[in-house]
């Protein structure tokens, strides 16, 4: 074996292991029995459900697909489809205990580990864009492997959610400080010249099927905001009546909040005239130098429009986050192709929240735009589609089943967002209701070509 694939399969065992202590630290060692199996919220599963979730889908990618193994346990395959059960009902389902969730994911975990040893990951000869007849393989670079560690990260951070609407007192511990220095940049917003730039991946060898096919979008000169909205921004919106004016609002969205009777992000209440926030069990003011957090894109969309801007489309988050106007390349991350650092983006829950925007100078994008990568995912304009000539791989229920259907696209990761699972490709969506995910956002506007 070269010494290239004993470094690369060494990597893979090193980032399976970090995602189960992530996964264990967010439920066995967390809490009990009793809430491990509970609904916290009808918007998501139960902890254990989870748990087992990731386990199955590892024995049925590693073990199975590219493996060739039989089914460990056929008789629970139907218990942790996605799409056979809904968030809702997966409470009433005769789920694993969480002791016998630990003994399958450790089973799974030891087997997978075993073929691993023997697997070939070598990448295979790069395909002519054009020829799109070629297939990926699974084990092409790695990518099952890369596949099955963000799902689990994935998961992590659909559990983060669930820890952030459970009730009762803080099990989750921050473990590091917020950064202090606040340096804003001197621009509010960067002037993006008008141009090509490269939108998605061909070879990325974590990128999935929806980041593919990479081509050349040509956009018009735009703004875009140096730094996410602020929670002392959005609280101009709130306190200039911004929720009571439907003239800020899509129909979809002014039908939203009325419905809802939203009056503020998620998670915020007023009282005595001062906004605080409930964050992971803990009651505390609303930061102002935050990026605001636990926003739909409704109230994104409605921010905008009240501040006499708009979203960016997917295409122009990208081209800020990763297009060098010096060489006319585009990079994996707004700072190059380095892996993240924690000067670079606040991600993989170091800590239980946002950064202060002003605080990641180092991981700006050549364009200077800042803080695109980790803290809060960003809403954009854009409904979750294939690019040209996409091809599902491997399976249609990743990304292709959510195409055209109303989904918003979020980019650039939160705090929660495992730093493997994240690059300035990566494209995550949702439907435009939702808050309960760490989402935020930024604005952006025309700009005349001068
Ligand atoms: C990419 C985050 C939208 O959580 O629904 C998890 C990821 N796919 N299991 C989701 C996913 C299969 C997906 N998102
Ligand atoms: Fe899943």
């Amino acid at each position: 074996m070269s010494l290239e694939q004993e470094r690369a399969k060494e990597r893979i065992a090193a980032e399976l292991d970090r995602g189960r202590r992530r996964s264990n630290g967010l439920t066995l060692l967390a809490l009990d029995d009793t809430e491990l199996l509970a609904q916290h919220s009808p918007l998501m599963s139960p902890l254990v459900w989870d748990l087992a979730h990731i386990g199955n889908y590892e024995e049925q990618w590693l073990l199975r697909a590219a493996g060739g193994r039989e089914a460990l346990r056929p008789d629970i395959d139907g218990l942790y489809d996605a799409f056979e059960n809904p968030r809702a009902d997966r409470v009433t389902l005769p789920l694993l205990r969480p002791e016998e969730a630990r003994e399958y994911n450790e089973r799974v975990r030891r087997e997978v580990l075993d073929t691993l040893e023997g697997a070939d990951l070598s990448p295979s000869p790069p395909v002519p864009a054009q020829a799109g007849k070629a297939e990926r393989s699974l084990l092409d670079a790695g990518f099952v492997f890369h596949m099955v560690i963000q799902h689990e990260h994935m998961h992590d951070e659909t559990m983060l959610a669930t820890h952030q609407l459970r009730r009762g007192d803080p099990v989750l511990l921050e473990e590091t400080p917020a950064p202090d220095a606040f340096e804003p940049p001197e621009e509010a917003e960067v002037w993006v010249p008008a141009g090509p730039f490269t939108l998605g991946t061909d070879d990325d060898p974590w990128s999935y099927d929806n980041e593919r096919p990479g081509h050349t979008v040509d956009l018009p000169a735009y703004r875009i905001d140096t730094l996410p909205v602020t929670n002392a921004a959005y609280l101009e919106f709130v306190d200039d009546g911004g929720y009571r004016d439907p003239r800020w609002w899509s129909p979809a969205g002014w039908e939203w909040r009325t419905r809802r009777e939203a009056i503020a992000p998620a998670f915020w209440s007023l009282e005595g005239g001062r906004w605080t926030r409930r964050r992971f069990g803990r009651h505390e003011d609303v930061p102002p130098n935050e990026p605001v957090q636990h926003v739909s894109y409704h109230e994104a969309d409605a921010y905008a429009r009240w501040a006499g801007k708009r979203l960016p489309t997917e295409a122009e988050w990208e081209k800020a986050a990763r297009f060098d106007p010096a060489t006319g390349r585009c990079q994996r991350f707004p700072w190059g192709d380095a892996e993240p650092r924690t000067r670079h983006a606040n991600l993989g829950q170091g800590r239980l929240g946002p950064d202060p925007v002003g605080t990641h100078p180092d991981g700006a994008s050549p364009l200077g735009v800042q803080q695109l990568i980790g803290d809060v995912w960003e809403w954009t304009s854009t409904t979750f589609h294939g690019y040209p000539g996409f091809r599902s791989f491997p399976y249609r229920e990743y990304s292709e089943v959510f195409f055209d259907d109303g989904y918003k696209v979020l980019r650039g990761g939160s705090w929660a967002t495992h730093p493997t699972a994240v690059r300035s490709t990566f494209r995550n969506w949702d439907h435009p209701i939702r808050r309960q995910i760490f989402s935020g956002f930024r604005c952006a506007r025309d700009a005349d070509p001068s």
